[in-house]
């Protein structure tokens, strides 16, 4: 056993859920190597920026994080030591070449699919910079080391990368092809997980409903299948998925949220757009009426489904009637919670060539008016539950002293006055009152305990 003072690893991260799963994996793999985690980079061993690509902003502030890590990187030679510093993520996958020549601080550059290399490139650090943003044909989860303990509401990655190209995104460039892990790897993590606690598993994917992974019996079990399956674990209560594409909501998966009552009330389908010209622009390969079908039919199995959704907001040729059919869908299908964002173009996707710019003072205006309709729409469906009683999970410290935070099954964030010790477990909360991103409540004290109290 060594008996020196563990390396600090700070490690932050940017992006969707499946950056926050693989900064989790990186520190599982460099835990062997001797590093604990630290929630500071002063006097870090190693700084790992975990990035993102999707829209612009998330570029430049990598580039001004990695400026303010330099003076820690000065403190930590001049004290005799060494700060490595790498930019892992799609930033790193995308733009790995500039990343090297503009920061010359970055000792080390790698993309999603080669971390479980970080072994060997801390090695290879010690004498050179390092750049790793292949694809390789080995699959990543098959040499990561087992999971660190998540807490009550872990998330597992099943499906990786995109096929679907959408014309604005980058994801298919910095992700890869799309890839499912094998059924039993996933059971086999989700069991561990359950192990160390977890009462809910959130299934990642970029297009997690287009699982489609081997199966032991043989066969491609699809996502509803693999819910049905993990329902059966005994003690996980919950299972949520995101993000999902309306192209892959098969009927096997609609009909799991009627059926499988571990599978919250909750659904993410991003419509971005709704107008058919600009979603055929986007090459959604869908139309907003297709789109409303899918809704009625997933109404269907599960009536009290809240749904949430992603928009984007002046993509090229977008025209005020176009924006104003997005702001009829919105207030149509009427969203528990839905992400705004004005379109950014990213290089080297097709739409980055397009012509029809929408000026940004028109896409701020835009985006103020969605969101000002998605917030109306979301206190009014947060009022539709005042007076139920919902089981919560509670996850966290409240917004409040003495309060604790939780999600009800409609993944409604929740504040309630409870002990701290109930943290990690699910309990019947009567809800009180609705605001627009969230809703408040008491802990319901049963009959029986009320009776002998
Ligand atoms: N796979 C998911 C989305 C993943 S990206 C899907 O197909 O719906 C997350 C969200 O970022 C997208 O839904 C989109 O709304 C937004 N986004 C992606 N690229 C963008 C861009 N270039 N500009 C603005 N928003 C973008
Ligand atoms: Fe990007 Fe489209 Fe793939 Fe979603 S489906 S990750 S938006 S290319
Ligand atoms: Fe961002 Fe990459 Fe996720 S671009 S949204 S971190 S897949």
């Amino acid at each position: 056993m060594s008996n020196t003072a563990p390396k600090k690893l700070y490690i932050k991260t940017w992006g969707c859920q499946m950056n926050v799963y693989d900064s989790r994996r990186m520190a599982d793999i460099l835990r062997p190597l001797g590093y604990a985690e630290t929630d500071t980079p002063e006097g870090a061993d190693m700084v790992i920026l975990n990035t993102c690509h999707i829209r612009e902003k998330a570029t430049d502030k990598v580039f001004s994080e990695i400026g303010r890590l330099e003076k820690h990187k000065r403190a930590k030679e001049k004290s005799g030591g060494k700060m490595v510093m790498a930019v892992a993520g799609c930033v790193a996958q995308a733009e790995g070449d500039v990343i090297l020549n503009r920061a010359k601080s970055v000792d080390m550059v790698f993309g999603p699919q080669t971390y479980h290399q970080l072994p060997e490139m801390m090695i290879r650090a010690t004498g050179e910079r390092v750049v790793n943003t292949d694809f390789p044909a080995e699959n990543k989860f098959d040499s990561l080391p087992t999971e660190q303990n998540q807490g009550s509401a872990a998330f597992l990655s099943i499906q990786e990368g995109c096929d679907k190209f959408c014309t604005f995104c980058v994801v298919p460039y910095t992700r890869g092809a799309e890839y499912s892990r094998d059924v039993i790897a996933i059971l086999d993590e989700a069991r561990r997980l359950v192990d160390q606690g977890a009462k809910e598993i959130t299934l990642l994917g970029q297009n997690v409903n287009a699982f489609h992974g081997n199966a032991p019996d043989g066969s491609i079990w699809r996502l509803g299948r693999l819910m049905s399956e993990m329902a059966g674990i005994h003690g996980l209560s919950r299972l949520r998925y995101m993000t999902s594409h309306p192209l892959d909501m098969d009927e096997e998966l609609m009909a799991a949220h009627r059926d499988v009552p571990e599978i919250m009330p909750y659904l993410h389908l991003p419509l971005q757009a709704g107008s058919d010209k600009i979603l055929k622009a986007m090459n959604r390969k869908h139309t907003a009426d297709d789109y409303r079908r899918i809704i009625d039919r997933v109404r269907f199995y599960r009536p009290d489904i809240s749904l949430s959704s992603d928009f984007i907001v002046g993509f090229p040729g977008e025209t005020d009637s176009d924006f104003d059919d997005t702001m009829n869908m919105v207030a149509e299908i009427g969203y528990g919670s839905a992400y705004s964002f004005k379109y950014s173009a990213r290089p080297g996707t097709p739409a980055a060539n397009m012509q029809g710019l929408v000026p940004e003072k028109i896409k701020d205006e835009r985006l103020a008016r969605l969101q000002d309709l998605i917030g109306t729409k979301q206190l009014e469906i947060n009022r539709r539950t005042v007076g139920l009683t919902l089981p919560v999970l509670f996850e966290r410290p409240g917004l409040r002293p003495g309060q604790i935070q939780g999600k009800t099954p409609y993944n409604q964030t929740i504040n309630v006055p409870a002990p701290a010790r109930l943290i990690g477990q699910i309990e019947a909360v009567h809800i009180t009152e609705a605001f627009t991103n969230s809703v408040a409540g008491d802990i319901q004290v049963s009959e029986f305990m009320t009776k002998s109290a």
